[in-house]
């Protein structure tokens, strides 16, 4: 099916049936498409805790306005960003760039500084919603790779950052989005509902 075809197929799940689990070759390609994520500047600025642990899934749930997709997907994958945004971020980005390509982390010294200034004059609420923006690319990425393996997905902003925070015991790390993974269940009556969605003629314009 093409990629069309399989938006289509797709819808934010529910109700996930429990009892199926995700295959880990199915799992390492959604993890894959999140890796291949485009970011700004490339910089990555997110780490994704795949959430397993069964009593941790059911304090988060309590975060989540009671979301039921939160303890019966097969994976609950919680976005987050540094908390703050320094220095040592763009270093790091500068080293794996240089190792990756070869080169002397020195010839990437203009480009560093031009990110330093660009990234860190923001405020630091403002540095958090931009980090936060790159996470929705990867949720992009990571709803469209679902989709094309037929793996049911939810995203989800219903819940308490603060809380998810807390409970998982984050430190320089905060939640920015969260999406559940895994398998629709046959009384998730939503799967047979018609995409509500706006005409192109009204999404799009030429000029
Ligand atoms: C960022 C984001 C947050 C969302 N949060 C929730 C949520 O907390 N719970 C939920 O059931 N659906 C959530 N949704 C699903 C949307 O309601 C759904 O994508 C939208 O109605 C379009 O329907 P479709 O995805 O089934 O085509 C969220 C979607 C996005 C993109």
């Amino acid at each position: 099916m093409s990629l069309v075809e399989n938006l289509k197929w797709r819808y934010a799940t529910k109700k996930f049936d429990a009892s199926k689990k995700i295959a880990a070759e199915t799992l390492e390609e959604i993890k894959t498409a999140i890796q291949l994520s485009a970011s700004s500047y490339g910089l990555q600025l997110y780490k994704i805790i795949d959430v397993q642990d069964p009593e941790l899934r059911k304090k988060l749930q309590a975060a989540a306005w009671g979301q039921s997709q939160i303890v019966d997907a097969s994976q609950l994958f919680v976005f987050t960003t540094p908390t703050t945004l320094t220095a040592e971020h763009i270093e790091e980005f500068i080293q794996l760039t240089a190792d990756t390509r070869g080169l002397d982390p020195a010839v990437l010294n203009d480009y560093s500084d031009f990110m330093k200034g660009a990234l860190l004059k923001q405020t630091e609420e403002g540095a958090k919603s931009w980090m936060a923006k790159q996470t929705y690319i990867a949720l992009g990425n990571l709803l469209a790779a679902a989709a094309e393996l037929k793996v049911d997905a939810c995203p989800m902003e219903g819940f308490d950052a603060a809380q998810f925070d807390e409970i998982l015991g984050l430190e320089g790390w905060t939640t920015s989005v969260i999406a559940t993974l895994g398998y629709r269940h046959e009384e998730d009556g939503l799967q047979h509902a018609a995409k509500v969605r706006k005409a192109k003629s009204v999404l799009f314009e030429t000029k």
